[in-house]
């Protein structure tokens, strides 16, 4: 059970990877999701969440369903409409409306002198472009509405663990905010810089640059995450073949390279519609630098991803194992995972990388949330 100083709610909670990120100094005062799979999930891994986990539409919550004041509110939101991949319905597209389900209950506990001290909204890369801005710029206009200011860094989770994730996290807060918590960030993308340059002036005028450092350099790449290869059921040579024989003459390139080399090495292979001549081909590319590539939701075994062993002048494939999925999502061994191998790749790719979470905490909320106490004792 965690008993940490800092509180926080965290919702559209999935398989609790925020709270696995934020650790054993934080104290989870109420979790939810409506997804069954997620919920039990999330029970599985946290023997306290019969405490605290509402499994349900978050549009079915209410403001007294939130016990006490929460040092900091969680919400990874739905991503679907904000996708760069999807159909940029935006905030007011269906699924991503779960957003305002969320945030009706800020309003509340703001209005009982309850809200959170700080909000972190994470979501995909998209967030910051969708409809032109507008959608960053709305969740910009709620936060400012409660008295929150705010500022985003795009944060990729390769700098982590070897996966490439890319995700905005938006930082929101009503507490004063030390001097050393302001200034440069490798994560103020170009991106993040021009979604901050769109904001019309009263959100601006909120806007926090906040100074998050680059972490030291990952020790671990997509190799070193892999399952033993006697533990893994590796596909049959005319499967693989078919995958070589979907790539272009580059890809094919990369891999002769690697087979000339000797050396055993490893990489992700993901199929791609492209435009050849003309027509639509569907490929298989294979990338070789050590990342597996941003996971996603599986329904089935066609979208999972797939791995390509190049050794001793042998190409395999198989692949990627829910296990190894959470080890790229940054996941300790003793994390529980669903039984059936589907609905575990959902629950690690629709999760939030828990290292990066971890980094924010140490970096700037948990400083940010001490400060006042430290600047009172001064
Ligand atoms: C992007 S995922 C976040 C996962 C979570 N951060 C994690 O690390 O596992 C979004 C989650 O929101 C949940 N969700 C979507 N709409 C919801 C709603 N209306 N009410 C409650 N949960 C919802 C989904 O089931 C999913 O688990």
């Amino acid at each position: 059970m965690s008993r940490g100083p800092f509180t926080f709610y965290e919702f559209f909670a999935g398989g609790g990877m925020a709270r696995v990120g934020l650790g054993p100094r934080w104290s989870c005062l109420f979790a939810n999701d409506f997804d069954p799979v997620k919920a039990a999930t999330y029970r599985a891994n946290f023997t306290d969440a019969a405490d605290h986990l509402r499994e349900g539409d978050v549009w079915r919550l209410g403001v007294a369903d939130l016990p006490g004041q929460a040092d900091v509110a969680w919400a990874s939101s739905p991503c679907q409409d904000f996708s760069l991949a999807g159909a940029r319905a935006g905030l007011a597209g269906g699924r991503s409306s779960a957003f305002y389900g969320f945030w009706r209950l800020m309003e509340a506990l703001g209005a009982e002198g309850r809200g959170p001290r700080t909000i972190v909204i994470e979501n995909v890369s998209g967030l910051l472009t969708s409809h032109g801005g507008a959608d960053f710029a709305a969740v910009g206009e709620a936060l400012a509405s409660q008295g929150y200011r705010f500022g985003a860094l795009e944060i990729d989770a390769a700098a982590f663990t070897p996966q490439s994730r890319p995700r905005v996290f938006i930082i929101a807060t009503r507490d004063p905010i030390p001097a050393a918590l302001v200034g440069d960030s490798p994560w103020r993308t170009r991106a993040v810089r021009a979604a901050a340059g769109r904001l019309p002036p009263h959100l601006a005028g909120r806007w926090i640059d906040w100074a998050c450092p680059a972490p030291p350099a990952r020790n671990a790449d997509l190799a070193a995450i892999l399952e033993d290869d006697a533990a893994v059921a590796w596909h049959p040579p005319d499967r693989t073949d078919r995958w070589l024989a979907l790539m272009s003459p580059l890809h094919r390139a990369r891999l002769e390279a690697a087979r000339a080399r000797g050396e055993r090495t490893v990489g992700g292979v993901f199929r791609r519609m492209r435009i050849e001549n003309g027509a639509k081909v569907q490929r298989a590319e294979v990338r070789l630098d050590g990342l597996a590539g941003c996971l996603r939701t599986p329904r089935g075994g066609s979208s999972r991803q797939v791995i390509v062993v190049v050794d001793q002048g042998q190409v395999r494939t198989r692949l990627l194992t829910p296990r190894e999925a959470a080890r790229l999502m940054g996941l300790p061994d003793a994390y529980v995972l669903p039984k059936s191998a589907t609905a575990g790749l959902h629950v690690a790719g629709d999760g939030v990388a828990a290292p990066v979470v971890r980094w924010l905490a140490e970096t700037i909320l948990e400083p940010l949330l001490a400060a006042p106490a430290a600047i009172a004792a001064e």
